[in-house]
């Protein structure tokens, strides 16, 4: 059974990079690998709903709080069967962004702490309900919102595709979230959380990571 890690991190963090920086130091010490980012776009409906309402389509879907973090988290329940497939045949499966990306957006999107009504909802449906595996460790990349917030723009200029969304435009939510995920790290939601920033040496990271004891035994050939 391979073990499960996920980046989380607000919009712009730089969690494509750090991901992939693991993966190749992962791969270089021989270990098998498998990454996933969500929302799966272009592989699930509901993903791709999520992405087309935050850039404004399907009347007042992104209005709503709830129907949003609804759509991410049908998205991770259609994906257990690849998660628990992918833990079986790989030593790590990286995700990048996970329920904690839900239980942080949607507290934030409502003004709440992460101790409130919204992360413990999030918990009940996706962990408790839909079944979705937990996470060994989470890997919080912390930096500062304004160099996020920076990136995000930046990819925007760079390339008309990646036009910012509903919540990459709301500096404020970006803020709240970082909060929020501050929060849940400090509390090892659902997990230990490691807190890294941009100039995190991955391939210590790596190490560090796959050296950590799992919550299911590893089998050894
Ligand atoms: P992305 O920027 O990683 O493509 O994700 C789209 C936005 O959706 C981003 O602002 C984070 C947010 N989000 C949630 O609110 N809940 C989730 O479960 C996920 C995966 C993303
Ligand atoms: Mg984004």
């Amino acid at each position: 059974m391979g073990q499960l890690f996920v980046i989380e991190g607000v919009d712009g963090a730089g969690k494509n990079t750090l991901a992939r920086r693991l993966v190749s130091a992962w791969e270089r010490d021989g270990l098998q690998v498998a990454r996933i980012g969500f929302p799966r776009y272009e592989r699930s409906v509901h993903a791709d709903l999520a992405a087309e309402a935050l850039h404004g389509a399907h009347g007042d879907t992104a209005a709503s709080v709830h129907a949003m973090a609804l759509l991410f988290a049908l998205d991770r329940r259609e994906a257990v069967d690849e998660i628990r497939t992918l833990l079986s045949h790989n030593d790590v499966v990286l995700l990048d962004r996970y329920v904690a990306s839900n239980a942080a957006y949607t507290a934030a999107r409502l003004e709440q702490p992460a101790d409130g009504e919204a992360v413990e909802w999030i918990r009940t449906l996706e962990f408790d309900r839909f079944g979705v595996p937990i996470p060994d460790v989470h890997i919080l990349l912390d930096v500062p919102v304004a160099l996020a917030a920076e990136r995000a723009a930046a990819r925007e200029n760079a390339d008309a595709s990646r036009a910012r969304d509903a919540y990459e435009r709301d500096g404020s939510l970006q803020s709240r979230t970082s909060a929020v995920y501050g929060v849940l790290a400090a509390s090892n939601w659902m997990s230990p959380w490691r807190v890294v920033t941009a100039d995190v040496d991955p391939d210590r990271l790596a190490a560090e990571l796959s050296n950590q004891p799992s919550g299911e035994p590893k089998v050894t050939p």
